[in-house]
């Protein structure tokens, strides 16, 4: 141990002095760890990206309840979005345009000829900067996009911190700033949740509840048709808790669909949704202040492999990715994305962990 001490410490010397001169520029590729007691998250600022989040089951057993890969490298060449801070506009564009201000803006067209996720290389895809790294506390993230970034107009200066709060509580601020020209902003963390586990297999025996009385209708290529209907009376309707599976039958492929949250408008955090896994007693709970939520069942997941070699099948986990409504710049009916130059795009998310 003692030998081996000086060495650790000129190297961990040497990491923080090559680590400040090259902030901005080859910024490395590392992970961090967030841990309160026994409820622990890992983070690459490879796309701000959630590696693991680990936490007691009823009985105290920890798992790791979010999908992933065993190495970074994984992460660089993913089609699944695994945990993933997406954007500059989160979900699709149709058509991958938009006009703004008498301008139309071609985007990268990653999706059959539409937009997921920000275009091609998006911000899941780039190295962010580490700002600021407390273990029992948060780590603050920066990514500075440039102007026609994917096709996007003006630079955007995006900051985003994983916060721990309390007990097993675990929060998630997204900001950003234009900086010469209006442009959209739609971030989202697209983690995917087993409560079991992540290699327990099947999210379809969860209960779930999302407190949304509306969803936004999309075409067969995803792309919202403009509607906003009621969930009353079809497989959507999760205002009550229920199974996820019951109903999911009756939908091609399962759950992919834009919620349209109840009590907008309030100026608090919300209650979005509240998933509970009966055999763990693990319970979720997430809040936000944006207006909507992506709810996806996994279903585009076929045989991936992931941690420990573990194979995930369809509807091995849930996305829950607050954010506004997709396609939004191309329906003025929805709330609008743009964010000006001098104000700043906020996202809260905070989840609450318990198991009983
Ligand atoms: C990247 O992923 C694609 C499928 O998504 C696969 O065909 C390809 O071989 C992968 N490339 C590398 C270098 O792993
Ligand atoms: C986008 O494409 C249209 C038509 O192809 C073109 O008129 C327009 O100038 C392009 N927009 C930008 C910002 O390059
Ligand atoms: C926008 O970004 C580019 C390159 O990243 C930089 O040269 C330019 O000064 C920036 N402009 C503003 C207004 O921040």
């Amino acid at each position: 141990m003692a030998k081996v001490m000086p060495q650790t410490c000129y190297l961990v010397l040497l990491v923080l002095l090559v680590g400040k001169s090259v902030y901005g520029a080859d910024q490395e590729i590392g992970t961090y760890e967030l841990k309160r007691g026994d409820f622990s998250v890992r983070i690459t600022n490879f796309g701000a990206t959630v590696l693991s989040v680990i936490l007691p089951d009823k009985n105290g057993k920890l798992d790791d309840v979010v999908l992933g890969f065993e190495t970074l490298d994984e992460y660089k060449n993913d089609s699944t979005y695994f945990g993933a801070l997406v954007g500059r506009v989160a979900n699709r564009i149709g058509e991958a345009h938009f006009s703004l201000d008498g301008v139309q803006y071609n985007l990268s067209a990653n999706d059959h000829g539409n937009t997921l996720h920000g275009g091609a290389k998006g911000f899941s895809d780039v190295i962010w900067t580490v700002q600021s790294h407390k273990p029992d506390s948060h780590l603050t993230l920066t990514y500075n996009s440039y102007d026609g970034e994917q096709g996007f107009p003006g630079n955007l200066s995006v900051m985003v911190t994983y916060l721990l709060i309390g007990t097993n509580k675990l929060a998630l601020k997204m900001e950003a700033k234009p900086l010469n020209k209006a442009t959209p902003v739609n971030l989202a963390s697209h983690t995917y949740w087993n409560l079991g586990g992540q290699n327990s297999g099947s999210i379809m025996s969860h209960t779930i509840q999302l407190l949304a009385s509306k969803i936004t209708p999309v075409n067969d290529q995803l792309i919202p048709t403009g509607q906003i209907v009621p969930v009353q009376g079809t497989p959507y309707d999760f205002l009550q808790p229920r199974e996820i599976g019951s109903e999911i039958n009756q939908l091609p492929g399962g759950y992919d669909i834009n919620y349209v949250l109840d009590n907008t408008g309030s100026a608090h955090l919300k209650k979005a949704a509240v998933v509970k896994d009966g055999k763990s007693g693990r319970k979720m709970e997430l809040w936000t202040n944006k207006p909507g939520l992506q709810f996806y069942t996994s279903n585009m997941l076929h045989n991936v492999k992931g941690k420990g070699g573990f194979i995930y099948k369809e509807h091995a986990a849930i996305a829950l990715e607050t954010q506004g409504f997709p396609d939004s710049v191309n329906h003025p009916n929805f709330p609008s994305q743009i964010v000006n130059p001098g104000e700043t795009y906020e996202h809260v998310m905070v989840y609450r962990f318990t198991a009983n």
